[in-house]
């Protein structure tokens, strides 16, 4: 049996208006909820059973996944009354794994999309005789995220999470958010209080001299904590730049889900997602963008690069690029929304209220 636990329980802080009233891997990416994405994958690798690590809106996973036999997986759910952090969320997980203590376990951050080999990465734990072994992959500006140097064999050499000066910068391999672990060091941290897997639980392993591996795998590697490269996963995910079993349909340029309209003389191009329910007027033109359920998009609008939430609607001719329009807003006629900007949940915006050029063309 492979287990896995999922971190999902964040506060998705910065996708925010998105996650007001949905966690993070709940979002829809190409049609079904993010979480489905990397369930599916996980399963294809040969994992059986997967305990969800819950915090903030955990009610709402066990009525979408069940026990998991829609997967042919088992499916547990833990939920924390307060966050537990990383770590803590691991230890707290770690009452419903069935396995022995030298049985490697493998943990996902719960909103990274990847091409990871994770039955390769399982194998290298086991000939590492590791710890931990985590996937590293290699950015080029790895400020935002949580470095880690190896040595000629693959041995981590030190953890440094966010560096921002210079001399700190000492390498492009970053902590990709897919580890294995030796069961009995999950035991081993700490229970009932928050933890840092990051911060706290790898540095201190380091430090008492415990076998940690990384594994450089230069494969499809996003991050979807910011709004930008959510809409890029779903893009990517719609038209097989990285494969999931989960997507509805046949992959191509656009996936307009069932009960979606899009009327005559609309145009969906570059991954963009229509959800149930959704509309799409004439003369539209949507690009690379997550249209969800029940949202409206007026005649000859133009939508590039943005999500649309749940039963909002872009008004006839506004031009949305860069863009976050959260559940139920209503952006009037005319309006030009640009630059990572972001339409709280219910907001209205009047017609013609907001221009970024001096123009109306
Ligand atoms: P931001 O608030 O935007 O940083 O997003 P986030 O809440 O998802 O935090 P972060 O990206 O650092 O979290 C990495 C992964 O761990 C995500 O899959 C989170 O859902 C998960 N996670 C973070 N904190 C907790 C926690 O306290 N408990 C649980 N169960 N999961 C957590």
């Amino acid at each position: 049996m492979t287990e896995a636990i999922l971190l999902v329980g964040g506060q998705g802080t910065r996708l925010r208006p998105v996650t007001v009233n949905t966690p993070k891997p709940m979002v829809p990416a190409a049609g079904v909820p993010f979480l489905a994405h990397q369930i599916a994958r996980a399963v294809a690798a040969g994992v059986d059973r997967v305990v969800l690590a819950t915090c903030y809106l955990a009610e709402v996973f066990e009525p979408y996944f069940g026990d998991g036999s829609a997967y042919g997986i088992t499916l547990e759910y833990v939920v924390e009354d307060e966050p537990l952090g990383t770590g803590g969320a691991i230890r707290n997980a770690a009452g419903r794994l069935s396995c022995g203590p030298d049985e490697p376990v493998l943990v996902f951050n719960g909103d990274i999309l990847t091409g990871l080999d994770i039955r390769g990465l399982v194998a290298t734990h086991r000939r590492a005789d590791a710890d931990v072994t985590l996937h590293l992959a290699q950015v080029d500006d790895p400020r935002a995220f949580g470095l880690v140097p190896t040595d000629a064999d693959g041995r981590v050499t030190a953890f440094t999470e966010k560096p921002q000066a210079p001399e700190e910068i000492v390498t492009d391999q970053i902590n990709a958010g897919a580890y294995v672990f030796r069961r009995s060091v999950i035991d081993m941290i700490p229970a009932g209080r928050a933890v840092s897997v990051e911060r706290e639980t790898f540095p201190g392993l380091l430090a008492e001299g415990a076998r940690l591996h990384g594994k450089v795998e230069n494969t499809y590697w996003l991050d979807l904590g910011r709004p930008e490269a959510f809409v890029r996963a779903s893009a990517d995910l719609v038209r097989g730049v990285v494969h999931s079993p989960a997507v509805p349909g046949r992959r191509g340029e656009v996936l307009v889900l069932p009960g979606a309209q899009v009327a005559e003389g609309a145009k969906l191009a570059d991954g963009t997602v229509v959800g149930a329910g959704a509309r799409i007027g004439a003369g539209a033109v949507v690009q690379g963008s997550v249209v969800l359920d029940g949202a409206v998009v007026g005649a000859d609008a133009y939508v590039h690069d943005s999500l649309i939430g749940a039963g909002a609607s872009v008004g006839s001719r506004a031009r949305v690029c860069d863009a976050v329009i959260g559940d139920g807003a209503r952006v009037g006629a005319d309006n030009e929304l640009r630059a990572g900007v972001r339409v709280w949940c219910g907001a209205e915006l009047p017609d013609a209220a907001l221009r970024f050029s001096s123009d109306r063309s």
